[in-house]
């Protein structure tokens, strides 16, 4: 692999209002909302980690200070378990500071998902680099992120994580027009635009929150005016990018949920919670219950 086709770093927008989550979210970022145990951007950092990227870029933002502290070592709790002898949470609380390197950056304000990628640039430089929505949970058993790097490394273009929606959900998402695909099986993107109406929508295929990005992606993100809500979307730069070289899709089906959303909050919940030796039978056994009742 030519070392200019590897993907090394990797960036992690965390700094959005979740208002579609409040009250939960008045006073803690949406990113800290515990799945089972461990906090929803937890899991998408192992999911970096896991796909071989260990440079990781938080973008932060005011209220999230939680993101940071959680990512750090925590000195005061350490001493307590080890002195009251609880080593093998000692070493669970340690592993996390370990993971990877954390570096952060803060948006100034939440204008949208392209402006808190543009303020990864200096720490990206002129690399190819990945996009991984802190709020979008994927089953790392399902490879996404692996296989896009994988198609990345085979050969560089900007790709996107693709997934059919129903046409009742295709106006929540980006959606791509797509003109068949290459000899690896991505598709071809040629279009794409952000939460259209159904009618408007040119398939039904809907950008999740996995990217793999040229670094020419900068570029178009300048030229973003601003749109609804005065946010600058990803999805008008990638539109931009698509202009000028090639975009593709990796299409996948299974293993998201958007924690952002409060049905697919449970769901994660309640699914992972189902992987899990220590508790699984006990929450098989009240899902039988009140499902009889
Ligand atoms: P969302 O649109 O799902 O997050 O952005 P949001 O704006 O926090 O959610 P709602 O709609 O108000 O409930 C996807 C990801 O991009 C980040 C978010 O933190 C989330 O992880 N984001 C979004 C930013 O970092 N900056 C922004 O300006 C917007």
């Amino acid at each position: 692999m030519k070392n200019s086709n590897r993907v090394k770093k990797a960036i992690i927008p965390a700094a959005g209002l979740g208002t579609r989550f409040l009250p939960a979210t008045k006073a803690q970022p949406k990113e800290m909302l515990p799945v089972v145990d461990k906090p929803a951007i937890q899991y998408v950092v192992e999911e970096a980690v896991a796909a071989g990227l260990k440079d990781l870029l938080i973008i932060t933002g005011r209220g999230k200070r939680a993101i940071e502290d959680h990512f750090d070592r925590s000195f005061e709790l350490e001493h307590y378990l080890e002195s009251s002898g609880r080593l093998s949470e000692l070493s669970r609380i340690q592993e996390i500071a370990q993971l990877a390197d954390f570096h952060y950056v803060r948006q100034a304000s939440p204008r949208g998902l392209g402006d808190a990628v543009s303020a990864a640039k200096s720490h990206v430089g002129n690399e190819p680099f990945a996009v991984l929505l802190a709020d979008d949970l994927m089953d790392i058993k399902e490879g996404v992120l692996n296989s896009m790097l994988q198609a990345y490394s085979n050969a560089p273009s900007t790709i996107l994580a693709l997934k059919e929606v129903s046409d009742e959900e295709i106006s929540l998402y980006g959606c791509v027009e797509i003109d068949g695909e290459d000899s690896s099986g991505l598709k071809i993107v040629t279009g794409i635009v952000e939460k259209p109406d159904l009618i408007d929508a040119p398939s039904n295929l809907a950008v999740m929150g996995r990217y793999v990005f040229t670094p020419s992606i900068f570029e178009a993100l300048n030229e973003v005016t601003p749109g609804k809500g005065g946010e600058i979307q990803l999805t008008d730069a990638i539109d931009i990018q698509l202009k000028n070289e090639p975009v593709r899709g990796f299409v996948f089906s299974k293993g998201r949920y958007d924690i952002g959303n409060k049905i697919d909050y449970l769901r994660a919940t309640i699914e992972i919670a189902l992987t899990r030796p220590d508790i699984k039978d006990e929450i098989l056994k009240f899902i039988k219950k009140i499902s009889l009742s």
